[in-house]
């Protein structure tokens, strides 16, 4: 089956100015797609149709304060009234809000970040969803970008973790709704992802953010659009009412410490000091130098919880002199 079930589906982007919102305008445009692109940003969004049509694509940009619903409907409007259809809204547009405990928010903090994160994405699924309707479109769908914190909450953010939460609650009710009237509802949930909603948080941050991911880094925008190009595909009939992380693992579980028993299997290399004393143990050559410098090593129950650990790091701390560690290791390192 060849890729092919997005061309000329007609949909709108909120918040395409940048980030997310603006990989995912122009990853559709790419495909074939008809994108409207939503934003406050006259001149940035004119610069994301621009690029989008350099090339080949087709797209327009429509003037929208996404925190207010008259404007999405507005949007919704301008919509029909240049592509005459509507095939699917991606709620995108929000705001960061966070690092505080709950009780230092102003009530002004809630209205500002529930008018744009939750109403504005309300508004796009209840005027999309009208628009939808009415063009008969035979692959609807709304994607609502949600977050990982709307799967987990997040310290210091209650408000922000509250819309998200929100957003993935609306997602899976209207999915419901709609399933048998040919109107997909998913929400995707970024994890980390590199873009202006970081603000100026300097690169110790950044870095925090990276390895506080299992996978190590984080996110570009394009990962997360690649996913909306699916779930607005007709490859994605079926899927309705997921939040579906992406995330290089963030939201999976807690973090704990591992170690690697074969760490080789990375390098292609063999043993060596720098491999676990499991791995060594396993080897029955690691295992005849093992015996010769720490005889009773392999009985001792003690021992056995170190297994994780290297020689090089265990080896100074049984107090062993160092000609003995030096020798051990460097024969270690003749596996
Ligand atoms: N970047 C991340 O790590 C991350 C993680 C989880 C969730 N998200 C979510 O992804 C979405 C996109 O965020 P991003 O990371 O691309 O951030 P961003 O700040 O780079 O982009 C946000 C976009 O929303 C637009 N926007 C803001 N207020 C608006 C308004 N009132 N009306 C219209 N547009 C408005 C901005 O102009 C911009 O185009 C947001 O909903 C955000 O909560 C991002």
């Amino acid at each position: 089956m060849e890729f092919n079930g997005v061309k000329d589906k007609v949909v709108i982007v909120t918040g395409a100015s940048r980030g997310i919102g603006r990989a995912m305008a122009e990853v559709f445009g790419e495909n074939g797609m008809k994108v409207v692109c939503a934003a406050r940003s006259e001149e940035q969004g004119k610069e994301v149709v621009a690029s989008i049509e350099s090339k080949g694509g087709d797209a327009i940009f429509v003037k929208t304060d996404c925190s207010k619903a008259t404007e999405i409907k507005a949007l919704v409007d301008k919509t029909v009234e240049h592509y005459g259809r509507l095939d699917g809204v991606v709620s995108n547009a929000g705001i960061g809000m966070g690092g505080t405990p709950l009780h230092e928010y102003e009530v002004e903090d809630y209205e500002k970040v529930f008018s744009l994160n939750s109403e504005g994405v309300f508004a796009g699924m209840k005027y999309g969803t009208e628009a939808i309707l009415k063009s008969k479109s035979e692959g609807g769908f709304l994607i609502n970008v949600a977050s990982v914190a709307g799967l987990m909450p997040q310290s210091g953010q209650a408000l922000y973790t509250a819309t998200k939460f929100g957003v993935v609650g609306m997602t899976r009710a209207a999915a419901m709704d709609y399933a048998k009237y040919g109107i997909t509802v998913n929400a995707i949930c970024p994890g980390y992802t590199k873009t202006s909603i970081f603000g100026d948080a300097g690169d110790a941050a950044m870095d925090f953010f990276a390895n506080d991911c299992p996978a190590g880094r984080m996110g570009d925008p394009r990962e997360c659009a690649y996913l909306g190009l699916f779930l607005a595909s007709d490859m994605a009939r079926y899927i309705t009412g997921a939040a579906i992380p992406v995330d290089g693992a963030l939201s999976a579980g807690h973090k704990s410490v591992t170690t690697w028993k074969h760490p080789e299997i990375l390098t292609g290399e063999g043993l060596s000091s720098e491999s676990t004393i499991a791995a060594i143990m396993e080897d029955p050559k690691g295992l005849e130098i093992v015996r010769k410098f720490l005889p009773g090593f392999e009985e001792n129950e003690q021992a056995k919880q170190a297994y994780g650990m290297t020689f090089k790091t265990l080896a100074p701390m049984l107090g062993l002199p160092e000609d003995v560690v030096g020798s051990m290791l460097s024969e270690l390192d003749q596996l």
